[in-house]
């Protein structure tokens, strides 16, 4: 197959590609606007003759009309994807969440091509910490933050392009990735990088907040499955049965590199904060037969702290402004 993957110069998108290249035989376009959180260096390496890359935005319709015409499937990672970000300046993410899935399912509309619609768990808003329930795909949508509704917003987009026009589309909901390749202004990257550089992490609020963590790895196989395998129309969720309090993830983090377990400040917690996110995959588990390889927590994450002492090239461009960001919000 020949494959169109936006957003894949980002974190799950150019792990997406790696898994691919390491996995099928399949050919891979990448479409990438390489806006702040997109790097080539994400696609160091990979064979010319398997990756090739367009640098171009998926709100350019002509672009994205040419690209599809020359694709077999679509998986459509590209979005503004930080919650913190959404809450200083939303405008970006109703461009490209919204209009640039907009653009894309016309295209795949007018080219009658597969599409897979890559979305979040945060569609469903949260969970108190007690509740029995987790997210399945019959969850009403709730979301709560900018990013979070622009995510649902593209999701119905999906589901009516399909409804209404037939095109042959797929979506899932994934739960908070981790791994390499991420940038550091996310929670555990921002960790990582902060005790590398000797500043002591900081935790929003009391950081009693759950998140339901996944292996980006993991993620990638998930999609793939449901490419090749999933039904039209149908919504899965991704997960790994990884919750987890952002308190208890710091004190890991900190004990994995050698330092005191309270070595982190307590910050100025979000705007809205979400609470817990908790995904049941049973359906990708019992239809597909898709499970995760990354079951250890703790090893993935000492294995994602190796990755980032050995590649601070990768990251330390990133990190000053993106503390400089942070500190003006007083995070
Ligand atoms: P990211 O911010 O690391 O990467 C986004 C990529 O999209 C970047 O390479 C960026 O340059 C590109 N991009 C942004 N706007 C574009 C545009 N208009 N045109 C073309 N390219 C554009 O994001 P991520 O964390 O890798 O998330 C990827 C996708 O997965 C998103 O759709 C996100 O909603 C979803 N998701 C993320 C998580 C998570 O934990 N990070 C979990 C579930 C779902
Ligand atoms: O659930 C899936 C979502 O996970 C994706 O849709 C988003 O694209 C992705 O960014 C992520 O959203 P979160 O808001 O959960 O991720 P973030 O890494 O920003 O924060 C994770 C948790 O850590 C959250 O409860 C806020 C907290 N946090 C974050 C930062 C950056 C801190 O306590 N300290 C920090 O410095």
């Amino acid at each position: 197959m020949r494959l169109l993957v936006t957003g894949g110069a980002g974190f799950i998108g150019s792990n997406f590609v790696h898994h691919v290249v390491a996995h099928t035989d399949h050919h891979v376009t990448v479409l990438d606007a390489l806006t702040y959180a997109g790097n080539r260096a994400s696609l160091a390496g990979l064979p010319a003759d398997r990756v090739s890359f367009v640098h171009g935005n998926i709100t350019d319709a002509e672009l994205v009309d040419d690209l599809f015409g020359q694709a077999d499937a679509v998986v459509h990672y590209a979005a503004e994807s930080h919650n913190d970000n959404s809450l200083a300046d939303p405008r970006p993410f109703l461009d490209t969440n919204v209009i640039g899935t907009y653009t894309l399912l016309e295209a795949a509309r007018r080219h009658d091509i597969r599409l897979h619609h890559i979305s979040t768990d945060e569609v469903y808003g949260d969970l108190e910490l007690d509740d029995p329930q987790r997210f399945t795909d019959t969850t009403p949508y709730n979301p709560s933050s900018p990013y979070s509704s622009t995510k649902a917003a593209s999701d119905l987009l999906v589901r009516a392009w399909v409804r209404s026009f037939g095109v042959r589309a797929t979506l899932s909901n994934c739960s908070n990735n981790y791994g390499p390749y991420q940038h550091v202004e996310k929670f555990i990257p921002r960790q990582i990088t902060n005790v590398i550089r000797s500043i002591r992490p900081k935790l929003y609020g009391a950081g009693l907040n759950v998140r339901d963590w996944i292996h980006a790895d993991d993620h990638s196989s998930a999609v793939l499955a449901i490419l090749e395998r999933g039904r039209l129309g149908e919504t899965y969720l991704i997960g790994a049965d990884g919750e987890k309090d952002n308190k208890t993830v710091v004190e890991l983090i900190l004990t994995l590199m050698g330092q005191d377990a309270d070595a982190y400040d307590h910050v100025s917690d979000r705007a809205g904060h979400d609470l817990r996110y908790a995904i049941d995959s049973t359906k990708l588990r019992d239809e597909l037969g898709w499970t995760p390889q990354y079951g250890d927590f703790e090893a993935g994450l000492a294995a994602t702290i190796d990755w980032y002492r050995n590649n601070e090239a990768w990251w330390a461009p990133a990190k000053d402004a993106t503390e400089a960001f942070y500190a003006k919000r007083g995070h």
